[in-house]
């Protein structure tokens, strides 16, 4: 692939948006490998992602504008879908997502985060929707995503003002969870994603699942998703080995050690 690095370490896979040049910007070649290397990750012994942008100066910087300038209406709303269809694929991703963001995440790059489970980012980062400055709306999702994340009244004030924020106002309106100096956020992103692949792997993807589906429906068929998924983690060795630790502890703490979890 030209656009994407990828690598595993462990259980955490680190994809790369590497097109640094075009400071990351997504054209149809970086979304169709981004769409292809999604697909090639190896799930059996992967349990969580990490995804960044290659250098220091941007994670992505939106769309790609050079691209976008001659499409018909025709090609702009087939080009929004293929954004959409990637992002929605990434959003249910069967592992959890971590969004490293090391810059601009600008238009495209925004949404692209958007669609990851978690946000951290560089205090060097800066996040924005500048699309109606260009004459278009947010195409990948930023219209949908952004007002779920930090609310219809401040994603509106964001859209249509094209204004771009630093990352302590994205930290405190909810868009990112952490800022972290730019040397160490790859290595905070890893911590964290270590963590969540330390956990009983088939709880954490219910979880996730869970999270999504049910913020698409009422709250009535929202807990019948939650019990379902609830349910499917039972029998599992996970289960069985996560709560027999608890219990081993409470005879003797001696015996407690982590729990090595399978996946099963
Ligand atoms: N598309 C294509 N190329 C881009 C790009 C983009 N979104 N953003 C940056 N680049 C390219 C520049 O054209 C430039 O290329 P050349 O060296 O060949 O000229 C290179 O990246 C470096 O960029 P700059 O020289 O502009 O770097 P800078 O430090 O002066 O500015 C910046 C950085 C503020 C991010 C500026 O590049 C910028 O404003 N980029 C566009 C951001 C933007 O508007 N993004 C939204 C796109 S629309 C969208 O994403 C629609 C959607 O929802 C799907």
């Amino acid at each position: 692939m030209e656009y994407i690095l990828y690598e595993q370490k462990d259980a955490v896979g680190v994809l790369t948006i590497n097109r640094e040049k075009a400071l990351n910007a997504l054209n149809s070649q970086v979304l169709d490998e981004l769409s292809e290397a999604l697909d090639a990750v190896d799930l059996a012994t992967v349990r969580c992602l990490i995804l960044t942008g290659a250098g220091e100066k941007s994670f992505v910087a939106g769309a790609d504008i050079g691209e976008m300038s001659t499409l018909t209406k025709a090609e702009g709303e087939a080009f929004g879908k293929k954004g959409n269809d990637v992002f929605l694929k990434l959003e249910n991703f069967p592992v959890p997502v971590i969004a490293a963001i090391n810059g601009f995440a600008l238009g495209g790059g925004c949404e692209i985060s958007m669609s990851c489970d978690i946000r951290i980012c560089s205090d060097n980062a800066m996040f924005g929707q500048p699309e109606v400055g260009l004459g278009i709306t947010p195409g990948f999702g930023g219209t949908q995503r952004l007002a779920r994340i930090v609310g219809p009244g401040m994603a509106k004030q964001l859209i249509y003002t094209a204004r771009n924020i630093k990352a302590d106002e994205a930290l405190r309106i909810g868009l990112v969870n952490a800022v972290y100096p730019q040397a160490e956020l790859m290595d905070e992103a890893m911590k964290l994603a270590s963590t969540i692949a330390g956990n009983a792997p088939i709880a954490v993807r219910n979880c996730k699942k869970a999270i999504n589906e049910g913020l698409q429906v009422s709250i009535d068929e929202a807990v019948v998703i939650e019990e379902k998924l609830f349910g499917d983690c039972f029998e599992s060795y996970d289960q069985k080995e996560g709560m027999a630790n608890f219990l081993r502890k409470k005879d003797d703490p001696a015996k407690v050690k982590k729990v090595a979890f399978k996946n099963e």
